[in-house]
């Protein structure tokens, strides 16, 4: 059983809504999400309150709101980005939408103060903002805290009330003191005490198996990744391994040599469905599309197999390797804006979680945690270090485009009319992408903070033509496009991993444009990213012999004209492009 929540914190619809309360339960101290309206009587039991940010501003009709009440009640109350604009607004100070908003790494200077959240942290420090609006003038009672360069109310206080602000994310990893100032709260503020050690997963997972699968049997479908690997082997130690099957799937969108290590595993089938997938994404261009249909045809197989072997008639339910940003990013909690549709949140699988008849033991999981509960279960360290690849595979890293047209010259650099997707302010974006010709990744981010409308940068590294002589041209999802993406991704995988490089880093995906020359009508995005839970990422730099050496060989392969490099970090880019 869970202990009585000491925290809870409020979901105004921000991406990280969750990571917050984990951050929380990290220090030991149980935390639980609760919509933003609950009343104040309901939020009473508590030591404290956090308020999430979100995609909205405060002006706006039926934006997220709390209980003005949980200002009255000597409770403390933390707000977030968006909540800290919340809290503003309702205590009578002032909030102004920003023209152009502030995304990802900013430093910020925090005074000298005796107060029990900030004391002990004063000077310049590194945080992460995503934000547009921002407070303009404090309610009566609070002080300034802290402030950066573009935004002169980063962090407020009225300590005699225990009412706190911070227009930055404490709770993500880029913010470098961001633990501390939740310690503060927690501990200094609130005055709560330990009671929840997060590392008794896997007992408590089990259990958590047992109850939903009753006396039936689990049915997975495994892609090789970490995630489903996971819950597989927990399923497997959870029930007894007659009650547990497995078949991986070949989507025709997997990289080399996948499906070949697959077909070697014992106790798992494999079914081939690579004509079926290709065959339905076939002239489609839209991101959103290629991932409904990807999810829909996942869906159609795994309900063949189901019905061919009899699996649901003979008491069998479905397992997955959802983990928790599957679901917040394809609008998991209340409010969250859909960022992308993950593969294993569309309808039909929605009908099956309607109907109980899924279990997903990770669901609440990020996949730092996914890695501590494989290594607790003893599983090999290749396997566990993976890195991630998406569900929906190569389909999403090879950019399709309905038109012809050419990069436009512009005083920044190169505007290449091909859209990607990003996330800013907590909201979903899909925007051009701009060319730049040195690898600067302050430049970059200057440049998104300062220009509307593009949310990526990427430098040009190498390329067979100059980018006035390259198009974009119109095209689809081909075998021949997809083969080609396969073989550039193994190049830049074996270099990355023979180097070591790919120890260093969170994920490497691999894009590919329809940016060319006539022979040559396409070319590869390296995006070599750094994170600890995949909600946000760091463009990470590579050693300058390293991306010579991938580049000669990209270079060599038939059909590429050009090599990039993204120097985008999330915000305001996610990691994958589409
Ligand atoms: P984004 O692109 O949203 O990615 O910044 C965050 C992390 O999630 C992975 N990702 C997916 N994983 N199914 C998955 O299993 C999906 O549909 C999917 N889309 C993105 C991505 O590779 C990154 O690690």
């Amino acid at each position: 059983m869970n202990p009585t929540p000491q925290i809870f914190v409020l979901d105004a619809g921000g991406q990280y809504c969750h990571l917050i309360a984990r951050k929380v339960r990290d220090l030991g101290v149980y935390a639980e999400v609760r919509a933003s309206e609950t009343p104040a009587a309901e939020l009473a039991s508590a030591k404290g309150l956090i308020i999430s940010g979100g995609p909205s501003s405060v002006y706006e009709a039926g934006s997220p709101t709390v209980d003005a009440g949980i200002f009255q009640t000597g409770q403390p109350v933390l707000g977030i980005c968006y909540g800290q604009q919340l809290m503003a607004h309702l205590l009578g100070g002032k909030v102004t939408p920003g023209d152009k908003g502030e995304y990802g790494l900013a430093t910020l200077e925090l005074d000298e103060r005796d107060d029990p959240l900030f004391g002990g942290l004063a000077g310049p420090q590194q945080i992460w903002m995503s934000h547009r609006d921002a407070v303009a003038a404090v309610p009566p009672g609070f002080s300034i805290a802290g402030r950066t360069s573009t935004c002169a109310i980063a962090a407020i206080a009225a300590p005699q009330r225990k009412l706190y602000g911070l227009q930055f994310h404490p709770e993500v990893v880029h913010t470098t003191r961001g633990r501390e100032y939740l310690h503060n709260f927690v501990f200094s503020i609130c005055a709560a005490s330990q009671d929840w050690d997060p590392r008794h997963r896997v007992p408590m997972l089990e259990q958590e198996i047992r109850d939903a699968v009753g006396g039936r049997g689990v049915f997975f479908f495994v892609s090789g990744g970490v995630d489903s690997s996971v819950a597989f082997a927990l399923c497997n130690r959870a029930l007894s391994a007659s009650r547990v099957r497995g078949v991986y799937v070949d989507t025709g969108l997997m990289r080399e040599g996948e499906t070949e290590s697959m077909r070697r595993m014992p106790g798992l089938g494999v079914e081939d469905a690579a004509e079926q997938f290709l065959g339905a994404l076939a002239g489609v261009t839209d991101p959103e599309q290629k991932r409904h249909i990807i999810g829909e045809e996942f869906v159609r197989v795994q309900e063949r197999i189901i019905e061919s072997r009899h699996l649901l008639e003979g008491n069998w339910i479905l397992g997955q390797g959802t983990i928790y940003p599957d679901t917040i990013e394809s609008g998991g909690t209340a409010k969250a804006s859909v960022i992308k549709t993950h593969h294993n949140r569309v309808a039909g699988i929605q009908k099956l979680i309607a109907a109980g008849r899924i279990v997903e033991p990770l669901k609440s999981f990020y996949k730092d945690e996914v890695r501590e509960v494989g290594r607790e279960l003893g599983l090999p360290a290749e396997l566990v270090d993976r890195h991630p690849f998406p569900g929906p595979g190569l389909a999403i890293r090879c950019l399709c485009s309905e038109f012809d047209a050419p990069p436009r010259a512009t005083e920044d650099g190169w505007l290449l009319p091909v859209n990607s997707v990003g996330v800013q302010g907590d909201s979903r974006t899909y925007a051009p992408v701009l060319v730049i010709d040195t690898l600067d990744h302050a430049r970059a981010t200057a440049l998104i903070n300062r220009l509307r409308g593009i949310n990526r940068v990427v430098a040009s590294i190498a390329t067979r033509a100059p980018l006035a002589a390259m198009q974009v041209s119109a095209c689809s999802l081909t075998c021949e496009r997809i083969a080609r993406l396969r073989q550039a991704d193994a190049i830049v995988r074996r270099l990355s991993r023979e180097s070591g490089f790919d120890s260093r880093i969170w994920q490497f995906p691999v894009i590919l444009l329809p940016l060319g020359v006539k022979d040559a009508p396409d070319s590869v995005v390296l995006r070599p990213v750094d994170s600890v839970d995949g909600m946000t990422a760091r463009s990470v730099d590579m050693d300058a012999s390293l991306l010579e050496e991938i580049c000669a060989e990209l270079l060599g392969v038939a059909g590429i004209a050009g090599v990039f490099y993204d120097l985008t970090h999330k915000p305001p880019g996610t990691i994958e492009w589409e």
